[in-house]
């Protein structure tokens, strides 16, 4: 089995080769949404630290992606990136920066690669072909993402498994040929049946990455706050927890309110000290105790 890079920032090219049929590993990706949260993911040991828009639900508070602009997205790769992690950099484009016109995408697009992205990833099938051509062109990769697709949530009625049915199924696999066609170097394929997973991953030469799509792609993305234990809500079925950091940081907090209400923080190794004159001087006695 191929091992993945340690030594050296991982590249579009490494990615793309990643095919597990051809005997490589698994590629991981994680999402992350600033410097601290990049260098957790890239000390990790991932391979892709993804900048997502679902920023909108870990981050800034909303119920779904369809809020999130270029500028939040801007602002947030360029925190990721300030981390220097060694794994590649992707970034969403958000709703909207990639449904107008094709010169207005692959502008939002360079407008994340300078923010410090590597490549962008944005959602759809068949019709998105001529804007991620647009992109390719302008030498920016592009990662696809089909199945559920979050920014499609209105149309969809909700955050619904796809590719049920023998049509929808074969669609996806259809949808996931024209995105490779198009240049894509990986595609994320959300919440599908695992068989339709290890069918779209057959069905194309690029590496696939799931979540919730079964263990036969060739790679795995989550949630930095899902595998963490820092979100909301109860995670869909999909996550595994790794962590409980989220209680933890409860335990943390009410442990610092209850010493500054005891008078126990902060103690003498908390503080700084002044010399014996200004003690002197401020307060008529000799040595601070
Ligand atoms: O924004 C996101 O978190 C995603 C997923 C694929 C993890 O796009």
């Amino acid at each position: 089995m191929s091992s993945p890079t340690p030594d050296r920032p991982v590249t579009v090219p490494d990615i793309a080769s990643r095919k597990r049929r051809h005997d490589a590993q698994p590629i991981v990706m994680l999402t992350a949404y600033d410097e601290p949260g990049a260098r957790i993911v890239d000390a990790g040991g991932a391979d892709i630290v993804l900048v997502g828009d679902s920023l909108a639900n870990n981050v800034l508070g909303f119920e779904d992606t369809l809020q999130v602009t270029m500028d939040d997205m801007v602002h947030h790769t360029a925190a990721v990136a300030r981390a220097r992690p060694r794994c590649l950099v992707v970034a969403d484009m958000p709703w909207m920066s990639y449904h107008l016109s094709v010169t207005e995408a692959v502008a939002n697009a360079a407008a994340l690669i300078r923010a410090g992205a590597e490549a962008v990833k944005l959602e759809g099938g068949r019709r998105r072909v001529p804007v991620i051509e647009a992109i390719v062109a302008a030498e920016i990769p592009v990662m696809g993402h089909l199945g559920l697709t979050p920014q499609s949530v209105l149309s969809m009625g909700g955050y619904r498994v796809q590719g049920r049915e023998v049509d929808t199924a074969r669609e996806l696999v259809a949808a996931a040929q024209a995105l490779a066609a198009a240049g894509v170097f990986a595609i994320v394929l959300e919440g599908v049946p695992d068989v339709v997973g290890a069918a779209v991953t057959e069905a194309v030469d690029v590496p696939t990455i799931g979540i919730g799509a079964g263990s036969g792609c060739d790679g795995q993305v989550l949630v930095f706050h899902d595998v963490l234990g820092l979100g909301r809500r109860t995670p869909p079925k999909f996550v595994r927890r790794y962590a409980d950091l989220g209680a933890a940081a409860v335990e943390a907090v009410s442990a610092y309110a209850a010493d500054v209400r005891g008078g126990r923080f902060p103690g003498d190794a908390e503080s700084y000290h002044g010399s014996d004159e200004l003690h002197q001087a401020l307060t008529g006695d000799g040595r601070h105790p």
